[in-house]
């Protein structure tokens, strides 16, 4: 949160004169950011109102924007998602695989709730989500409801830095097409001050050295020369899912337990933030870039600014090959009507067929989260990269959905 409130004071001038409301359901943390916030506010002498709402229909009520980012069952629940698949010899991580679609299931009931609530009281309002997985809630919402979304995630910017370092290219001056889907995405094209550097790039990456150390830079370099393109992150869970396997089962904790265990530290520096007239929170987790991307996405539409961000937003025909009713994740022009996506040709051919693959589980996976068909829920498991059984998909189903039993009432209706 903290790093949205330094999104918005970045912006300030832009947000003049607006009101911010927060909203959680736990009420400390509410109190606690709302104070932070205030006084984060105060020190800049920036033009925004702040109130804090317990409901969330108060919480709604004539919004132009509304931030989601949240996980039901907190990392309790991500624990899970994460320990779950494990069991079954299957990658277990919080947006990418089975784990991502039993917090998918526990999302986009809520986000529906919130695009209920918004049909009715502020029909115009945009949802800016990162509430994860970003792609699967945004079509769940697309599908379901008449609300306007914007899905987000800032890890093409993390992933591009990367890459800008490991090539020797100054990553400010450098842009690329991220294409794909969320945590799914590829670059062959890059512009280096806008100018395409072509045949530069292929020639860098062969030249590439594996990096010594780090196991996960080594998996991602090797997947850039084998495939001559430039991956998301997450691309090592396809490519080496038994090495992640292994590698996971080997830890004693998961990432899970690794974040849970940092909290109490963050939260202190919260505390004493919240405190200071001049707060500077940490910029560790949610206190760095996350809640400038959103910012920027505001101000975007707000502004009518045309600006060009990477966003998931339907796929209207920019991906060629991909239906167009997808939920892709592309550079698209942000302005007054939302993100324009442009076109972006075909997906590069050696992950072309992996793309539509997550595209198929990422459909079947929306349609049971917003349904609680558990047909539906057993098909997206199936038709997921990582499940090579059906008995895997049957077993991770049901014990997934017994663990998160109240955090799906769409699964288990009450009575
Ligand atoms: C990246 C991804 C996010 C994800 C986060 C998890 O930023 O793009 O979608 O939520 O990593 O980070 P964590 O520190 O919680 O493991
Ligand atoms: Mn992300």
């Amino acid at each position: 949160m903290p790093g949205v409130i330094r999104g918005l004071l970045g912006r300030a001038a832009d947000l003049a004169g607006s009101q911010l409301v927060l909203h959680d359901l736990d009420g400390g943390r509410l109190d606690l950011m709302r104070r932070l916030a205030a006084r984060m506010i105060a020190a800049a002498g920036a033009d925004l109102e702040i109130r804090a709402e317990r409901e969330l229909r108060p919480a709604l009520d004539g919004a132009d924007f509304v931030f989601t980012t949240f996980r039901p069952g907190g990392m309790r629940a991500r624990h899970l998602d994460e320990s779950i698949p494990l069991r079954h010899g299957v990658v277990g991580q919080e947006t990418a695989g089975p784990g991502g679609f039993l917090m998918a299931c526990r999302s986009v009931p809520v986000l529906l709730e919130i695009a209920s609530v918004l049909e009715e009281t502020a029909p115009r309002a945009w949802i800016v989500n990162y509430t994860n997985p970003t792609n699967i809630v945004t079509d769940a919402v697309l599908r379901h409801s008449g609300a306007r979304i914007v899905g987000l995630c800032d890890q093409h910017a993390g992933d591009l830095e990367l890459w800008a370092g490991l090539l020797g290219w100054p990553a400010g001056r450098l842009e690329a097409d991220w294409l794909g889907l969320n945590h799914a995405t590829w670059a062959e094209r890059l512009r280096l001050d806008g100018v395409e550097v072509g045949g530069e790039l292929t020639e860098r990456l062969e030249r590439l050295e594996p990096p010594s150390g780090d196991l996960a830079m080594r998996q991602l370099v090797e997947l850039a020369r084998a495939l001559g393109l430039l991956p998301n992150s997450y691309a090592r869970y396809y490519f080496f899912h038994d090495d992640v396997l292994a590698e996971l089962r080997a830890r004693p904790t998961t990432r899970a337990q690794d974040v849970m265990a940092r909290m109490p530290a963050l939260f202190d520096d919260y505390q004493a933030a919240a405190r200071q007239h001049a707060p500077q929170p940490s910029r560790e987790r949610g206190g760095g870039g996350h809640g400038e991307l959103a910012i920027e996405a505001i101000c975007a539409i707000a502004g009518d600014e045309g600006r060009r961000l990477i966003v998931n937003t339907r796929n209207g025909g920019v991906i060629e090959g991909l239906e167009a009713e997808a939920v892709v994740e592309v550079p698209s022009l942000v302005g007054a009507a939302g993100p324009a996506p442009l076109a972006m040709g075909p997906l590069p051919r050696p992950v072309r067929g992996l793309t539509m693959a997550i595209h198929e589980y990422e459909w079947l996976a929306a349609e049971a989260a917003a349904t609680g068909d558990r047909r539906r829920a057993l098909q997206a498991l199936m038709a997921h990269p990582f499940v090579k059984r059906k008995a895997v998909a049957d077993a991770i189903l049901e014990e997934g959905l017994a663990a998160h039993r109240d955090h799906l009432p769409q699964f288990f209706p009450a009575g």
